[in-house]
């Protein structure tokens, strides 16, 4: 009864929400605002929002106009002025790893020796809701040097020797946080998360606590609307995943921070983290299903942009939501926006799952919701508030190749809906020379939420398209039916390795796309298989996920060789030092060697290999269906109630 009374109550603030943001200017939407915002303000500090809140404002522009920069200059400048203060960190991580993980006959000083030829290893985290947060968070935890079982393992320290890190979705909650958080250890990072409450109703015991959440965030939006500034239900979930995802130690008000303030952490001003990118994809007018081809849009704390052959250009991400005429600011008087790129909202983009929840239901929808759903979806279709708005940095830019020069509004959806669930893009850059790519997979793929290897396929397959003009160059793999048949899916396995039958095929490490080691989500010791939008873990769940990563490791005898053999093995090649005859046996046994089996599978459904944790928080699930479900007939009754 009482969980009803909260459901109920929460789904009518949610609806509230739904509502402003579709009716910024309508009275009730200043009533519902100050009705539940209360009347206390928190003091306000000034910070790289120059409001102090979540509504960006205008502000000098920097010196440097046009504020678009075309990639044939390469990397930007703050990039290449990072990695270089990065350099000596990773090398000295290169050397204490390689040093722990003690390849049998390896020469780590020849190794070493000349840094310029030594690749860069970037990780990728994909998307899939708070289980991919945690699912990434596991593996992280267990190659994380801070951490002395996985040192004791061996496997401590390859995120330390990392370049980059990207995120897309539930793993862009992973990248951003550990990034705006100063990179702790994720084990810290998880009383800040306090997934034991979800973030749809973070005080499931205080209907009045929610309701003040939700009427700060209902201001929040409101003051970004007022500011003059197109907001979507993307906002009211990029303020509620802003709060869950930065510790509330933070000086700067939650609503104020912004994806450049991760350039003020101490971490990043010393070079200690990897350059952590997250990922969204354009959305043309109109367009409801993203086709493969997908313009992949990339954050960094320096800037937002395109390497897609149909951009190629980036913009100062500090002043994104400038409105821009082939680069040059239109707002005159010198006047540029400052604070749109808010860590929520950018996170919040990434995951934009209100999209694919209301899509999916729209396809779902039985005769009960029937025709409001369809009423409503076409209101917010028409209006294009179902996505994540930006001013088109790329107005004028370049028409006739670029698709959205005419575009005043530059649409952004969840990184993930072009089905490519890992951020591969923003490191097959060839421009940024990784050489090894670490992908964490906790995509759910088949029927009971396991990765197949589609995320790979998907990418390879781009890679392959001609419209992607070899700008993503990818390593073969299998059919997902291989996957499963050939048990790819189910632990660590390398893509694009030395083909032992073939073995010059690249002489002197020239090889065209990087080593992939691919390390699939699987049931060790937990079924960490929970729904993307599961939104609530208890304490057992969490952990239960953290041993279940580690075990994935520790249950390979030889991983401690392997996986630095993998980590190596691109720039040994380029540096033309021979590997060991321990890293031939690790290739042997790891790498996808070209084999196939295409036949259909049977339905795939892994046990839990070696239980010892809890089970998974499945009684706290609450599925997207039920929860957007109850939250648009409520909407629809609340639309004919007010208008
Ligand atoms: C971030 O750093 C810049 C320069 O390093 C400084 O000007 C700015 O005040 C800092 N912002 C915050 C919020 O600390
Ligand atoms: C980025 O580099 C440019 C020079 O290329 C410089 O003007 C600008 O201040 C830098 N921005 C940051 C945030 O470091
Ligand atoms: C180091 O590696 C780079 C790139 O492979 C190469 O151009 C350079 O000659 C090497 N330097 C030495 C001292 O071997
Ligand atoms: C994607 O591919 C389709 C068909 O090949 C094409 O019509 C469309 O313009 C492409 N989209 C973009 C953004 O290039
Ligand atoms: C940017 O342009 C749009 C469309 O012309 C306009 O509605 C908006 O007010 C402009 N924003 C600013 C900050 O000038
Ligand atoms: C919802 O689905 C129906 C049928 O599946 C389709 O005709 C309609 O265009 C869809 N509406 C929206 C807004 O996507
Ligand atoms: C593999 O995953 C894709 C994408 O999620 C899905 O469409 C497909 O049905 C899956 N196939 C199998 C055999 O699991
Ligand atoms: C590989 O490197 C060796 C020595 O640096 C050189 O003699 C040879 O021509 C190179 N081979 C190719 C195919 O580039
Ligand atoms: C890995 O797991 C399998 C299945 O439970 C088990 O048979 C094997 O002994 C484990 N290996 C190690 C090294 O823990
Ligand atoms: C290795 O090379 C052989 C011979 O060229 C080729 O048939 C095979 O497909 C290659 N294997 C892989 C995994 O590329
Ligand atoms: C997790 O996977 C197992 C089989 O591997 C399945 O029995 C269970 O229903 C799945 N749970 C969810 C939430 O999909």
């Amino acid at each position: 009864m009482k969980t009803a009374i909260i459901a109920v109550t929460t789904v009518t603030l949610l609806c509230s929400l739904a509502f402003i943001a579709i009716n910024p200017a309508h009275r009730a939407t200043k009533i519902l605002a100050h009705s539940y915002a209360g009347v206390s303000k928190v003091g306000r500090k000034i910070s790289s929002s120059p409001t102090g809140n979540y509504a960006p404002a205008t502000v000098t522009c920097p010196p440097n106009t046009p504020l678009i920069r075309s990639i044939n200059t390469g990397l930007s400048a703050n990039e290449t002025s990072y990695l270089s203060n990065r350099q000596p960190v990773v090398q000295s991580a290169w050397r204490t790893y390689l040093t722990q993980a003690a390849i049998p006959g390896f020469n780590i000083d020849n190794f070493l020796s000349n840094t310029t030829s030594t690749g860069k290893v970037g990780i990728a985290f994909s998307g899939g809701g708070f289980r991919a947060m945690l699912n990434g968070a596991s593996v992280f935890n267990a190659l994380d040097s801070r951490n002395q079982d996985a040192v004791n393992l061996g496997t401590g320290g390859v995120v330390q020797l990392a370049t980059y890190m990207t995120g897309l979705s539930g793993g862009s909650f992973l990248v951003g946080s550990l990034a705006i958080n100063n990179f702790p250890r994720v084990t810290d990072l998880t009383k800040t998360w306090d997934l034991s409450e979800s973030v749809l109703a973070p005080s499931r015991a205080n209907i009045f606590e929610n309701a003040g959440y939700y009427g700060r965030i209902i201001r929040d939006v409101n003051d970004k609307e007022e500011a003059g500034f197109d907001t979507s239900i993307t906002d009211l979930w990029a303020r509620a995943i802003g709060q869950k995802l930065v510790a509330s130690s933070n000086p700067t008000p939650n609503s104020a921070i912004t994806y450049s303030d991760i350039r003020n952490t101490s971490s990043f001003v010393q070079g200690q983290m990897p350059f952590p990118i997250i990922i969204a994809l354009g959305r043309s007018q109109g367009q409801l299903i993203i086709p493969a081809n997908s313009t992949v849009y990339e954050f960094n704390p320096f800037e937002f942009g395109s390497w897609s052959p149909r951009i190629r250009a980036f913009t100062p991400i500090q002043y994104l939501g400038t409105n821009l005429t082939n680069g040059r600011p239109t707002l005159g008087n010198n006047r540029c926006v400052e604070g749109f790129d808010n860590f929520g909202f950018s996170v919040g983009t990434s995951s934009s799952i209100f999209n694919q929840g209301l899509l999916q239901l729209n396809q779902s929808s039985s005769s009960i919701l029937g025709s409001i759903i369809e009423r409503i979806l076409t209101r917010i279709g028409q209006k294009d508030n179902d996505i994540a708005s930006y001013p088109n940095t790329f107005y004028g830019y370049e028409p006739g190749v670029n698709p959205v020069a005419n575009d005043v509004l530059l649409d952004l959806v969840d990184g993930g809906e072009d089905n490519e669930n890992i951020p591969f893009v923003p490191i097959l850059q060839k421009v940024r020379g990784v050489n090894t790519i670490i992908a964490v997979d906790s995509s759910a793929d088949t029927l009971y939420n396991w990765p197949n290897g589609s995320s790979l396929v998907q990418t390879y397959q781009a890679s392959l398209d001609p419209l992607s003009e070899n700008t993503i160059p990818f390593p073969p793999v299998p059919s997902v039916e291989t996957f499963i048949n050939l048990k790819l899916n189910t632990r660590m396995t390398f893509f694009g390795c030395p083909n032992a039958s073939n073995p010059n095929s690249y002489p002197n490490g020239t090889y065209p796309y990087p080593l992939v080691i691919y390390l699939p989500n699987y049931p060790y010791t937990m079924e960490t298989n929970s729904s993307t939008f599961n939104f609530r873990y208890d304490d057992n769940a969490v952990n239960g996920f953290f041993e279940n990563g580690f075990t994935q490791l520790q249950n390979i005898s030889n991983i401690k060789v392997c996986l630095a053999c993998g980590t190596i093995q691109r720039s040994s090649a380029a540096k033309g030092i021979p590997l060991p005859s321990a890293c031939q046996a690790c290739f042997d046994e790891f790498c996808w060697n070209g084999e196939r089996d295409d036949r259909t599978p049977p339905i795939y459904n892994p046990r839990v290999q070696n239980p010892r944790g809890q089970t998974s928080g499945a009684e706290h699930k609450i599925t997207i269906s039920i929860a957007v479900g109850v939250l648009i007939s409520v909407c629809a009754y609340f639309f004919v109630m007010v208008q």
